[in-house]
């Protein structure tokens, strides 16, 4: 299994979330966060306005996958959320060692 941590724009998230129920993903997190990339103390623009501040608003997506989706999830992220533009953001791929569904205690894939 993989564990995806995806920051975006914040108005990509509706189209992430419709990407991913496209390809039949079960289940996501999702967090309002702050944070900076590679311009940082410069400006980037959100919402048609120029910002000069360090941090932006961003919106995590995390999800856990099975690892023989992991090429497909990353493509229909990067093209959902992608403008590119700076601030698209990032996606990070961790290795998901377990994961357990606590009403039936289903583990690995089948938790998902
Ligand atoms: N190295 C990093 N570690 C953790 N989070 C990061 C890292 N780089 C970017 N992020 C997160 O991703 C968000 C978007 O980053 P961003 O897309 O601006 O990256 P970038 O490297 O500056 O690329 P670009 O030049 O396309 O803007 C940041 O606001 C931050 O929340
Ligand atoms: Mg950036």
């Amino acid at each position: 299994m993989k564990y995806l941590i995806c920051i975006i724009q914040p108005g990509k998230l509706d189209a992430v979330r419709e990407a991913l129920d496209g390809l039949g993903i079960t289940g996501m997190t999702v967090s309002e966060v702050q944070g900076y990339g590679r311009q940082h103390g410069k400006t980037e623009i959100y919402r048609g306005a120029e910002y000069e501040v360090h941090f932006l608003p961003k919106v995590k997506v995390e999800i856990a996958i099975d690892a023989a989706q992991e090429a497909a999830v990353i493509e229909a992220i990067k093209a959902a959320a992608g403008t590119g533009r700076i601030g698209d953001g990032k996606i990070f791929s961790l290795d998901l060692e377990a994961a357990m569904r606590i009403r039936t205690g289903e583990d690995g894939v089948a938790a998902l």
